[in-house]
Parts: structure tokens; C-alpha cells; sequence
């Protein structure tokens, strides 16, 4: 295997403190807020992936099909030599789209998860035999640069499953100012992003009628249970997700169905019939969204891709 883990800095990974500190704070700010990345312990990435099985649940098979249909031409517009970095590449199952049209030099994921890393870099290195593949466990907005990666001469970056629609408008901007900054004069950007829809097809993929989406958000509740001794009733919280037009984003919360306190790291909280813990924020975007916030960042839209209904982007970006 000629695959290797470079861990960048290893206090970065989120472990227990870094939990009891952030539900902490979070259960003590008005409005309460408890940060997304916690969703996704085992169990959480589990129902995560279930989720994108979902009919309800189009981002995944759209933007698969996109990557698929278009998978040449973005190989075209990279050209030979490429590095694919992958931000945030989990299991790493959409690049295998772009690993079998491009052939890049190399391939280098970046996850903050040494167990996600381990064994996609696995998996990958039995289909891909002859692909080098460089992880880095890291937190990619705490890097300041990409190590040297060899053989290769453009760094195409790869941003997908509309992940950007999780972080709030200046954080996807510093994100994208970032990407300019690792990839370089000669890089490119490939991004999957979720836009703009009817209200009751979004409402519908945040509230489908399995309920897994339900208990990925409960699953939280369980996590602090299961972590931080909390005593939270899973059946005294409700999920609760719809869109708000106004700002573009769908918002997600935990809801308490009746007055009621709970202990969370030997510390009491009390909940008002109705009162809601946010947990997440998934943005959509139109097309001039992206072309502002690109242009902020000093990128420009060399090529967009979508669906025939207009419902996902895949856009490639360059230096502006
Ligand atoms: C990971 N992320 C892009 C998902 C989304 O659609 O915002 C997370 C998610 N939460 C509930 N369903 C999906």
C-alpha cells in the first residue's frame, strides 16, 4: 500500500471534552444551539447514510447522477496529472466517480475522522491498486497549507454533497477563501451544492416519513445520554425541520414536548413546553449566490452543471 495517514495535528480530533464543552455552552446560550459536527458519532453516521438512501432525500442521487453524467468532462477541464483533494471525504463513494474518469496522480483525502480515513483509504487502495493516496487527518479550515504531493501538477479540490449548505454564509465564504488559498494559482474547485426549490420538496427531505432523519436528530439526545450521563427522554423531544424562505435554509432543532428538566454532566436544565435546541442549518443557494460568493473569494464559475429540474449544482470553479 503506498497510502499513508499523515495526522496533522491530533488534538483537533472532537473527543469527549470537546463535546461536554460545546453542549455546555450550547444548552446555556439563548437561543440554544448545539454545534452539527456532533451529530455524526457511529450510530449518527449511520442513520446519516440511511438518510441518503431516502426517496424523500434526492441530494444524494442527484448529485450522483450529475457527477456521473458529467464525470469526462470534468476530467477534460482538470486535465493530466491532477491531484483530487477530497474536504471532509468520509467514506470517499462520490470520488470514486471523478478517481475512475480522471486517473489523477494522486489522490489525497482530508477528514478529521482516523477511523473514516482508515478505512476508506482501505477499501480504496483494493479497487484503485495502483492509485497513490495521501490522507491527512485533519481539520481542513486549520490547515495553512497541503503537504507536497508528488507527481502531480493541479490541485482540484473536491467539495461535495452539498456539505457547503451546512455552514453559515461567512463560514462558507472563509471555506471557499481557504480552498483558494490550498489549491493554489494553477487549482480548481469542485463543488456540490443543493439549490433553491419548492418548499414542500425540502420540507419533505428534512421530514421524511420514515422518520430516520427524526432519529438522526434524537440520536443527539442519545449521544448525551450515552457520553455525558444526561437523563434526556427521547420520547419528551420532538424533531422539528422546515424551511425558512427568508433566509434560504432549512432549520433543524430538537423540541421539548412538555415542561421538563433534564441533567447533562451533572448539571440541571430546564425546558419549556415547545423550547428548541437548534442543530442544524442547511443553506440552498441559487446561481448567482454562488457566482457572488465566488467572486468574494477570488474564484470565478469556469462550469455548472445541474439536473433537468434545477434541483443540485456541481460546479467547477478556478482562480478568478
Ligand atoms: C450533510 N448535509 C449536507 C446534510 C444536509 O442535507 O444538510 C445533513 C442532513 N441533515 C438532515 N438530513 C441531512
Amino acid at each position: 500500500m503506498n497510502g499513508f495517514v499523515l495526522e496533522l495535528d491530533r488534538a483537533q480530533t472532537a473527543d469527549l471534552e470537546d463535546f461536554r464543552r460545546a453542549v455546555l455552552a450550547g444548552l446555556s446560550s439563548r437561543p440554544r444551539a448545539i454545534p452539527a459536527k456532533f451529530l455524526y458519532d457511529a450510530r449518527g453516521s449511520a442513520l446519516f447514510d440511511k438518510i441518503c438512501e431516502l426517496p424523500e432525500y434526492y441530494l444524494t442521487r442527484v448529485e450522483t447522477e450529475i457527477l456521473r453524467t458529467h464525470a469526462g468532462e470534468i476530467a477534460e477541464l482538470a486535465g493530466a496529472n491532477s491531484a483530487l483533494i477530497e474536504f471532509g471525504s468520509g467514506s470517499s463513494v462520490k470520488s470514486r466517480l471523478l478517481l475512475d474518469a480522471m486517473d489523477p496522480a494522486v489522490y489525497a483525502p482530508i477528514d478529521i475522522s482516523r477511523e473514516h480515513l482508515d478505512r476508506s483509504m482501505a477499501l480504496l487502495q483494493r479497487d484503485y491498486p495502483s492509485l497513490a493516496i495521501e490522507a491527512i487527518c485533519a481539520d481542513y479550515m486549520a490547515l495553512d497549507d497541503l503537504p507536497k504531493l508528488p507527481f502531480s501538477s493541479r490541485r482540484l479540490g473536491f467539495f461535495p454533497g452539498s456539505s457547503i449548505g451546512n455552514l453559515e454564509p461567512d463560514e462558507a465564504l472563509a471555506f471557499f477563501r481557504k480552498a483558494r488559498h490550498l489549491l493554489g494559482g494553477e487549482g480548481a474547485l469542485i463543488l456540490g451544492v443543493d439549490l433553491k426549490k419548492d418548499p414542500e420538496r425540502l420540507h419533505a427531505a428534512y421530514n421524511d416519513s420514515a422518520g430516520v432523519t427524526a432519529a438522526f436528530t434524537l440520536n443527539l439526545l442519545r449521544r448525551m445520554n450515552r457520553e455525558l450521563q444526561a437523563t434526556f427522554e427521547l420520547d419528551a423531544f420532538a424533531h422539528e425541520a422546515f424551511y425558512n424562505s427568508a433566509d434560504g435554509r432549512i432549520e433543524i432543532y430538537f423540541r421539548s414536548l412538555r415542561p421538563q428538566s433534564v441533567t447533562v454532566a451533572s448539571r440541571n436544565f430546564t425546558f419549556a413546553e415547545g423550547e428548541r435546541v437548534h442543530t442544524e442549518y442547511s443553506y440552498k443557494y441559487d446561481i448567482p449566490q454562488l457566482e457572488a460568493m465566488s467572486r468574494q473569494a477570488s474564484f470565478r464559475l469556469r462550469r455548472i452543471w445541474t439536473d433537468p429540474d434545477r434541483q443540485f449544482a456541481v460546479a467547477y470553479l478556478i482562480p478568478a
